[in-house]
């Protein structure tokens, strides 16, 4: 009988981690979950039929705490750990009265809290747990090529981290890949702020004409940790329907 595979998915209650973790449910994963809120975390881990933990990605002893359960659960150590845990940075409550060196630094520390550092406390606390032929995925954005300002500069520092860490991993028979997102609609990403005239924009930038879906980003993560995709370490992967190509 075969193993399931364990995949740990940051930032699984919804957009595209909820669409990944569906995603290796559906191969009959054991997967886990994490969010900041209860309510959500609760709700889409009875909703997608896997274990929901409560863990702010950039908290350490949140993190490590995470990673003490998995032990605990887990007999079989991890298999994929996607990192999609992220977002722009929200306007911190009370930045408006700061000085303007002290809200830019505010808003660049939250940056990459939020989408760099996340991904490397999360990965740090289960690495003795990843299983040979496991993956690290992380999910970057088109962001770290042009307009990206502090979000784009934390995804650029992503994927030259998850670079580094596939040499560190790569011996273990571990891959760790950047899956750089471009324009995915139909997630919380942009907080209620997309326009009807930004989303045409963004979609005529593509040469499928369409925005991505969390789905295509979730059959990508899905490639990235199956055995066809055991050469492929180091990388990042552009899923942007060709509105940033790499020649
Ligand atoms: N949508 C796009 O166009 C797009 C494009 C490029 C890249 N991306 C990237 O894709 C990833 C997923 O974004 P999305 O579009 O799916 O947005 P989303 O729907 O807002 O999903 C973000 C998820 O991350 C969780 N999260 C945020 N901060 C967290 C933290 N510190 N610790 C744990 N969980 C956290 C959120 O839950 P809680 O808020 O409850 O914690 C939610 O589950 C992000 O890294 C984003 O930068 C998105």
């Amino acid at each position: 009988m075969t193993r399931r595979r364990t995949v740990l998915v940051t930032g699984g209650t919804s957009g595209i981690g909820r669409a990944v973790a569906a995603r290796f449910a559906a191969e009959g994963a054991e997967v886990f979950i994490t969010g900041r809120h209860s309510d959500t975390v609760e709700r889409s881990a009875k909703e997608l039929g896997v274990r929901g933990v409560v863990c702010d990605a950039t908290r350490p002893e949140q993190v490590a705490a995470v990673s003490d359960r998995l032990g605990a659960e887990l007999g079989t150590g991890l298999d994929v750990l996607v990192n999609a845990a992220g977002g722009l940075p929200e306007t911190a409550a009370g930045s408006a009265e700061l000085p303007p060196l002290e809200a830019l630094l505010t808003q660049w520390q939250t940056s990459l809290e939020q989408n760099l550092l996340s991904a490397v406390l999360t990965t740090a606390s289960v690495r003795e747990k990843l299983n040979r032929g496991g993956s690290v995925i992380s999910i970057g954005s088109i962001g770290a090529e042009r307009r990206g300002g502090s979000y784009g500069a934390a995804k650029a520092a992503l994927a030259a981290w998850s670079a580094a860490l596939s040499a560190d991993l790569g011996a273990l028979g571990v891959t760790c890949n950047v899956i750089s997102a471009g324009y995915v609609a139909g997630t919380g990403f942009f907080q209620g702020q997309m326009t009807d005239e930004r989303h045409q924009s963004l979609v005529q930038e593509t040469h499928t004409k369409r925005a991505g879906t969390p789905a295509d980003i979730a059959e990508t993560a899905w490639f990235l940790a199956s055995p066809g995709a055991a050469h492929i370490t180091g990388q990042t992967i552009h899923v942007n329907g060709g509105a940033f190509t790499t020649r």
